[in-house]
Protein backbone atom coordinates (compact mmCIF):
# COMPACT_ATOMS: atom_id res chain seq x y z
CA UNK A 1 0.00 0.00 0.00
CA UNK A 2 3.22 1.94 0.25
CA UNK A 3 4.09 2.35 -3.53
CA UNK A 4 0.04 3.80 -4.02
CA UNK A 5 1.21 6.77 -2.00
CA UNK A 6 4.12 7.77 -4.51
CA UNK A 7 7.49 9.32 -3.74
CA UNK A 8 5.60 12.17 -2.87
CA UNK A 9 4.08 10.62 -0.23
CA UNK A 10 6.94 9.86 1.38
CA UNK A 11 8.01 13.59 0.97
CA UNK A 12 5.39 14.82 2.28
CA UNK A 13 5.33 12.02 5.51
CA UNK A 14 8.77 13.95 6.45
CA UNK A 15 11.41 11.55 5.62
CA UNK A 16 14.85 13.18 6.02
CA UNK A 17 16.69 10.53 4.23
CA UNK A 18 16.51 8.65 0.96
CA UNK A 19 14.92 5.36 1.69
CA UNK A 20 17.62 2.85 0.43
CA UNK A 21 15.61 1.33 -2.66
CA UNK A 22 16.35 5.05 -4.19
CA UNK A 23 20.21 5.12 -3.82
CA UNK A 24 21.89 4.72 -6.54
CA UNK A 25 24.73 1.97 -6.75
CA UNK A 26 27.91 3.07 -5.66
CA UNK A 27 29.90 2.14 -8.96
CA UNK A 28 27.60 4.23 -10.92
CA UNK A 29 27.78 7.49 -8.20
CA UNK A 30 31.79 6.99 -8.83
CA UNK A 31 31.33 7.61 -12.31
CA UNK A 32 29.44 11.01 -11.50
CA UNK A 33 32.74 12.08 -10.42
CA UNK A 34 34.83 11.88 -13.49
CA UNK A 35 32.23 13.84 -15.19
CA UNK A 36 31.99 17.41 -14.02
CA UNK A 37 34.21 19.65 -16.74
CA UNK A 38 33.11 22.76 -17.58
CA UNK A 39 30.61 22.76 -20.94
CA UNK A 40 30.21 25.44 -23.31
CA UNK A 41 28.13 24.06 -25.63
CA UNK A 42 24.67 23.41 -25.83
CA UNK A 43 22.26 21.49 -27.00
CA UNK A 44 21.20 23.02 -30.86
CA UNK A 45 17.65 25.53 -30.15
CA UNK A 46 15.85 25.29 -33.40
CA UNK A 47 13.46 28.36 -34.28
CA UNK A 48 10.90 26.96 -36.14
CA UNK A 49 9.43 30.10 -37.46
CA UNK A 50 9.18 31.16 -41.01
CA UNK A 51 8.80 27.60 -41.61
CA UNK A 52 6.74 27.76 -44.47
CA UNK A 53 9.08 29.70 -46.35
CA UNK A 54 11.40 27.79 -48.88
CA UNK A 55 14.45 29.21 -48.11
CA UNK A 56 14.13 29.23 -44.61
CA UNK A 57 12.61 25.48 -44.14
CA UNK A 58 15.82 24.31 -46.11
CA UNK A 59 18.24 26.10 -43.30
CA UNK A 60 15.74 24.56 -40.49
CA UNK A 61 15.73 21.01 -41.95
CA UNK A 62 19.58 21.04 -41.75
CA UNK A 63 19.87 22.06 -38.47
CA UNK A 64 17.10 19.36 -37.73
CA UNK A 65 19.92 16.88 -39.28
CA UNK A 66 22.42 17.44 -37.45
CA UNK A 67 20.95 17.80 -34.23
CA UNK A 68 19.59 14.40 -34.51
CA UNK A 69 22.93 13.15 -35.90
CA UNK A 70 25.68 14.57 -33.52
CA UNK A 71 22.92 15.18 -30.57
CA UNK A 72 20.23 12.80 -30.94
CA UNK A 73 18.50 16.03 -29.20
CA UNK A 74 17.56 19.50 -29.86
CA UNK A 75 14.59 22.53 -28.69
CA UNK A 76 12.08 23.89 -30.74
CA UNK A 77 11.23 27.39 -29.93
CA UNK A 78 8.50 29.04 -32.22
CA UNK A 79 6.55 25.79 -32.80
CA UNK A 80 2.97 27.27 -32.98
CA UNK A 81 2.23 25.86 -29.51
CA UNK A 82 0.40 28.94 -27.49
CA UNK A 83 2.30 28.97 -24.09
CA UNK A 84 -1.22 29.16 -22.51
CA UNK A 85 -1.48 25.55 -23.51
CA UNK A 86 2.31 25.09 -22.04
CA UNK A 87 1.40 26.50 -18.89
CA UNK A 88 -1.48 24.97 -18.03
CA UNK A 89 -0.85 21.24 -18.98
CA UNK A 90 1.94 21.40 -16.00
CA UNK A 91 -0.25 23.19 -14.00
CA UNK A 92 -2.88 20.54 -14.23
CA UNK A 93 -0.31 17.95 -13.59
CA UNK A 94 0.72 20.11 -10.40
CA UNK A 95 -2.67 20.02 -9.31
CA UNK A 96 -2.94 16.32 -10.26
CA UNK A 97 -0.29 15.65 -8.11
CA UNK A 98 -0.80 17.94 -5.12
CA UNK A 99 -4.40 16.85 -4.84
CA UNK A 100 -5.78 14.55 -1.74
CA UNK A 101 -4.04 10.97 -1.53
CA UNK A 102 -7.18 9.48 -1.75
CA UNK A 103 -8.03 10.65 -4.95
CA UNK A 104 -4.77 9.91 -6.60
CA UNK A 105 -4.60 6.57 -4.86
CA UNK A 106 -7.95 5.65 -6.00
CA UNK A 107 -6.14 6.23 -10.27
CA UNK A 108 -3.24 3.70 -8.92
CA UNK A 109 -2.66 0.61 -11.14
CA UNK A 110 0.39 -1.01 -12.18
CA UNK A 111 -2.05 -3.24 -15.04
CA UNK A 112 -0.50 -3.07 -18.37
CA UNK A 113 -3.67 -2.82 -19.99
CA UNK A 114 -4.76 0.37 -18.50
CA UNK A 115 -4.33 3.13 -20.22
CA UNK A 116 -5.29 5.91 -17.79
CA UNK A 117 -2.89 5.30 -14.49
CA UNK A 118 -0.87 7.04 -11.97
CA UNK A 119 2.16 4.63 -10.57
CA UNK A 120 5.35 5.43 -9.47
CA UNK A 121 8.35 3.53 -11.16
CA UNK A 122 6.61 1.75 -13.47
CA UNK A 123 9.56 -0.93 -13.95
CA UNK A 124 9.75 -1.50 -9.69
CA UNK A 125 9.31 -5.04 -9.32
CA UNK A 126 12.10 -5.48 -12.45
CA UNK A 127 14.64 -2.89 -11.45
CA UNK A 128 17.61 -3.29 -8.66
CA UNK A 129 16.81 0.26 -7.43
CA UNK A 130 14.27 3.10 -7.92
CA UNK A 131 14.29 6.76 -9.24
CA UNK A 132 12.76 10.04 -7.46
CA UNK A 133 9.46 10.47 -9.20
CA UNK A 134 5.81 9.64 -9.65
CA UNK A 135 4.00 8.64 -13.22
CA UNK A 136 0.46 9.75 -14.51
CA UNK A 137 0.55 7.82 -17.67
CA UNK A 138 -2.47 8.52 -21.03
CA UNK A 139 -1.33 5.83 -23.48
CA UNK A 140 -3.70 6.29 -26.84
CA UNK A 141 -2.02 3.93 -29.51
CA UNK A 142 -4.46 4.25 -31.82
CA UNK A 143 -7.03 6.08 -30.65
CA UNK A 144 -7.71 9.80 -29.77
CA UNK A 145 -8.18 10.29 -25.87
CA UNK A 146 -11.29 9.32 -24.00
CA UNK A 147 -11.81 12.69 -21.78
CA UNK A 148 -13.90 10.87 -19.54
CA UNK A 149 -10.94 8.95 -18.63
CA UNK A 150 -8.76 11.75 -17.52
CA UNK A 151 -8.59 13.20 -14.14
CA UNK A 152 -10.88 15.82 -13.94
CA UNK A 153 -8.19 18.63 -12.64
CA UNK A 154 -6.13 18.21 -15.54
CA UNK A 155 -8.62 17.18 -18.08
CA UNK A 156 -9.59 19.88 -20.23
CA UNK A 157 -5.73 20.77 -20.48
CA UNK A 158 -4.34 17.30 -21.38
CA UNK A 159 -7.08 17.21 -23.90
CA UNK A 160 -5.94 20.83 -25.54
CA UNK A 161 -2.24 19.83 -25.02
CA UNK A 162 -2.64 16.22 -26.85
CA UNK A 163 -4.38 18.17 -30.24
CA UNK A 164 -1.33 20.48 -30.41
CA UNK A 165 1.50 18.00 -29.79
CA UNK A 166 -0.28 15.64 -32.89
CA UNK A 167 0.18 18.54 -34.98
CA UNK A 168 3.72 19.07 -34.03
CA UNK A 169 4.73 15.26 -34.21
CA UNK A 170 3.12 15.80 -37.95
CA UNK A 171 5.40 18.78 -38.57
CA UNK A 172 8.47 17.01 -36.54
CA UNK A 173 8.24 14.02 -38.70
CA UNK A 174 8.10 16.42 -42.41
CA UNK A 175 11.56 17.79 -40.96
CA UNK A 176 12.98 15.01 -40.32
CA UNK A 177 11.92 12.85 -43.48
CA UNK A 178 13.38 15.47 -45.33
CA UNK A 179 16.91 15.55 -43.24
CA UNK A 180 16.66 12.21 -44.33
CA UNK A 181 16.34 13.02 -48.21
CA UNK A 182 13.22 11.69 -47.98
CA UNK A 183 10.15 12.63 -49.55
CA UNK A 184 8.02 15.09 -46.53
CA UNK A 185 4.96 13.04 -46.11
CA UNK A 186 7.79 9.72 -45.76
CA UNK A 187 7.94 9.10 -41.73
CA UNK A 188 3.89 10.23 -41.24
CA UNK A 189 2.66 7.67 -44.32
CA UNK A 190 4.29 4.60 -42.38
CA UNK A 191 2.27 6.11 -39.18
CA UNK A 192 4.78 7.50 -37.37
CA UNK A 193 2.74 10.12 -36.06
CA UNK A 194 0.05 7.99 -35.18
CA UNK A 195 0.67 6.41 -31.92
CA UNK A 196 1.14 8.46 -28.57
CA UNK A 197 1.58 8.27 -25.24
CA UNK A 198 1.67 10.75 -22.56
CA UNK A 199 3.58 10.19 -19.87
CA UNK A 200 4.04 12.53 -17.14
CA UNK A 201 6.36 13.09 -14.22
CA UNK A 202 6.47 14.55 -10.69
CA UNK A 203 9.43 14.78 -9.41
CA UNK A 204 9.46 15.95 -5.50
CA UNK A 205 12.14 17.49 -3.79
CA UNK A 206 14.50 15.35 -2.70
CA UNK A 207 16.40 15.31 0.83
CA UNK A 208 19.83 13.57 -0.35
CA UNK A 209 19.71 14.51 -4.58
CA UNK A 210 22.80 13.34 -4.68
CA UNK A 211 22.10 9.95 -3.90
CA UNK A 212 19.25 9.11 -6.40
CA UNK A 213 18.44 10.20 -9.89
CA UNK A 214 14.84 11.51 -10.77
CA UNK A 215 15.13 8.99 -14.15
CA UNK A 216 17.97 6.90 -14.54
CA UNK A 217 20.73 6.94 -17.73
CA UNK A 218 18.36 5.62 -20.49
CA UNK A 219 17.80 6.03 -24.28
CA UNK A 220 13.69 6.56 -25.76
CA UNK A 221 12.54 3.07 -26.96
CA UNK A 222 9.98 4.40 -29.11
CA UNK A 223 9.60 6.66 -32.51
CA UNK A 224 10.42 10.07 -31.26
CA UNK A 225 10.14 12.02 -27.86
CA UNK A 226 8.75 15.63 -27.47
CA UNK A 227 9.26 16.70 -24.11
CA UNK A 228 7.51 19.57 -21.87
CA UNK A 229 9.79 20.62 -18.90
CA UNK A 230 8.89 23.41 -16.21
CA UNK A 231 11.41 25.54 -15.14
CA UNK A 232 13.26 23.68 -12.75
CA UNK A 233 15.89 21.87 -15.25
CA UNK A 234 17.39 18.33 -14.16
CA UNK A 235 17.40 16.88 -17.88
CA UNK A 236 20.61 15.82 -18.76
CA UNK A 237 22.09 14.40 -22.19
CA UNK A 238 24.88 12.27 -22.46
CA UNK A 239 27.09 13.81 -25.36
CA UNK A 240 30.99 13.11 -26.17
CA UNK A 241 30.65 10.50 -23.38
CA UNK A 242 29.79 13.84 -21.07
CA UNK A 243 26.68 14.97 -19.35
CA UNK A 244 25.24 18.21 -21.04
CA UNK A 245 22.77 20.23 -18.72
CA UNK A 246 19.07 21.11 -21.29
CA UNK A 247 18.58 24.12 -20.03
CA UNK A 248 14.69 24.52 -20.12
CA UNK A 249 13.96 27.68 -22.80
CA UNK A 250 10.14 29.30 -21.85
CA UNK A 251 7.82 28.35 -24.41
CA UNK A 252 10.48 25.56 -25.97
CA UNK A 253 10.17 21.86 -26.22
CA UNK A 254 12.74 19.20 -25.92
CA UNK A 255 13.04 16.83 -29.29
CA UNK A 256 15.09 13.69 -28.86
CA UNK A 257 15.16 10.62 -31.82
CA UNK A 258 14.16 7.26 -30.18
CA UNK A 259 15.83 3.73 -30.61
CA UNK A 260 13.13 3.34 -32.97
CA UNK A 261 13.84 5.97 -35.42
CA UNK A 262 17.75 5.18 -35.30
CA UNK A 263 16.66 1.85 -36.64
CA UNK A 264 14.27 3.85 -39.22
CA UNK A 265 17.00 6.07 -40.48
CA UNK A 266 19.67 2.74 -40.27
CA UNK A 267 22.26 4.66 -37.73
CA UNK A 268 21.46 7.87 -40.04
CA UNK A 269 20.37 9.68 -36.39
CA UNK A 270 21.16 8.87 -33.09
CA UNK A 271 18.99 7.47 -30.42
CA UNK A 272 20.90 9.24 -27.44
CA UNK A 273 20.91 8.29 -23.79
CA UNK A 274 19.62 10.90 -21.10
CA UNK A 275 18.52 11.19 -17.33
CA UNK A 276 16.43 13.19 -15.13
CA UNK A 277 18.62 14.20 -11.94
CA UNK A 278 17.25 14.83 -8.44
CA UNK A 279 17.12 18.60 -6.47
CA UNK A 280 16.32 19.45 -3.20
CA UNK A 281 14.07 22.19 -4.92
CA UNK A 282 10.73 21.10 -6.51
CA UNK A 283 8.64 19.92 -7.81
CA UNK A 284 9.85 19.57 -11.67
CA UNK A 285 6.86 18.29 -13.65
CA UNK A 286 7.39 16.39 -17.39
CA UNK A 287 5.21 16.05 -19.83
CA UNK A 288 6.34 13.48 -22.24
CA UNK A 289 4.97 12.57 -25.28
CA UNK A 290 6.00 9.52 -27.35
CA UNK A 291 5.03 8.53 -30.66
CA UNK A 292 5.37 4.83 -30.97
CA UNK A 293 3.94 4.48 -34.32
CA UNK A 294 0.24 3.36 -35.39
CA UNK A 295 -1.01 0.46 -33.79
CA UNK A 296 -1.15 -1.61 -37.34
CA UNK A 297 2.77 -1.92 -37.21
CA UNK A 298 2.97 -3.74 -34.62
CA UNK A 299 2.55 -7.21 -37.00
CA UNK A 300 4.47 -5.91 -39.63
CA UNK A 301 8.22 -6.27 -40.57
CA UNK A 302 9.92 -3.20 -39.20
CA UNK A 303 13.42 -1.76 -40.30
CA UNK A 304 15.42 0.35 -41.92
CA UNK A 305 13.72 2.29 -44.56
CA UNK A 306 14.89 1.03 -47.86
CA UNK A 307 15.30 4.15 -49.50
CA UNK A 308 18.20 4.87 -47.05
CA UNK A 309 19.66 1.53 -48.04
CA UNK A 310 22.79 1.10 -50.55
CA UNK A 311 25.79 -1.20 -51.13
CA UNK A 312 27.86 1.12 -49.79
CA UNK A 313 25.15 1.79 -46.60
CA UNK A 314 23.76 -1.58 -46.19
CA UNK A 315 21.13 -2.33 -43.25
CA UNK A 316 22.52 -2.00 -39.48
CA UNK A 317 19.89 -4.13 -37.93
CA UNK A 318 17.72 -7.37 -39.54
CA UNK A 319 13.76 -6.47 -39.71
CA UNK A 320 11.57 -7.41 -36.10
CA UNK A 321 8.10 -7.65 -35.56
CA UNK A 322 7.18 -4.19 -33.12
CA UNK A 323 5.06 -6.61 -30.83
CA UNK A 324 8.19 -8.98 -29.72
CA UNK A 325 10.17 -5.50 -29.56
CA UNK A 326 7.38 -3.91 -27.27
CA UNK A 327 7.16 -6.97 -25.03
CA UNK A 328 10.95 -6.99 -24.58
CA UNK A 329 11.03 -3.19 -23.46
CA UNK A 330 7.92 -3.71 -20.92
CA UNK A 331 9.37 -6.93 -19.50
CA UNK A 332 12.64 -5.68 -18.38
CA UNK A 333 14.17 -2.63 -16.62
CA UNK A 334 14.90 0.79 -18.10
CA UNK A 335 18.40 -0.03 -17.28
CA UNK A 336 18.47 -2.76 -18.96
CA UNK A 337 20.34 -4.44 -22.32
CA UNK A 338 17.75 -2.07 -24.57
CA UNK A 339 15.30 -4.77 -27.18
CA UNK A 340 17.20 -2.94 -30.06
CA UNK A 341 20.74 -4.64 -29.26
CA UNK A 342 19.27 -7.63 -30.29
CA UNK A 343 17.98 -6.84 -33.73
CA UNK A 344 21.88 -5.29 -34.68
C1 LIG B 1 12.48 10.66 -19.50
O1 LIG B 1 13.45 10.77 -20.22
O2 LIG B 1 11.91 9.59 -19.38
C2 LIG B 1 11.96 11.82 -18.73
C3 LIG B 1 12.82 12.99 -18.92
C4 LIG B 1 12.38 14.17 -18.16
O3 LIG B 1 11.52 14.13 -17.27
O4 LIG B 1 12.96 15.23 -18.45
FE1 LIG C 1 13.56 9.34 -21.82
Amino acid sequence: DDTKTGVKGLVDSGILNVPKIFIRPAEDLAADELNSSQKTIEVPVIDLSNIGDSIRRKEIVNEVKIASGEWGFFQVINHGIPLSVLDEMIEGLRLFNEQDLELKKEMYSRDSAKKVKFHSNFDLYTSKTADWRDTLQLTFLDSDPDPSQMPPVCRKSTMEYFKHIKRLGDALFELLSEALGLQPDHLNSIGCSKGCSIVTHYYPPCPQPELTLGVRKHADAGILTVLLQNHMGGLQVLHDSQWFDVHPTRGGLVINVGDLLQVLSNNKFKSVKHRAISSHVGPRISVACFFSGHASLLDKPFGPIKKLISEANPPRYEEFLLKEYFAKFFASSLDSKPPIDYYK
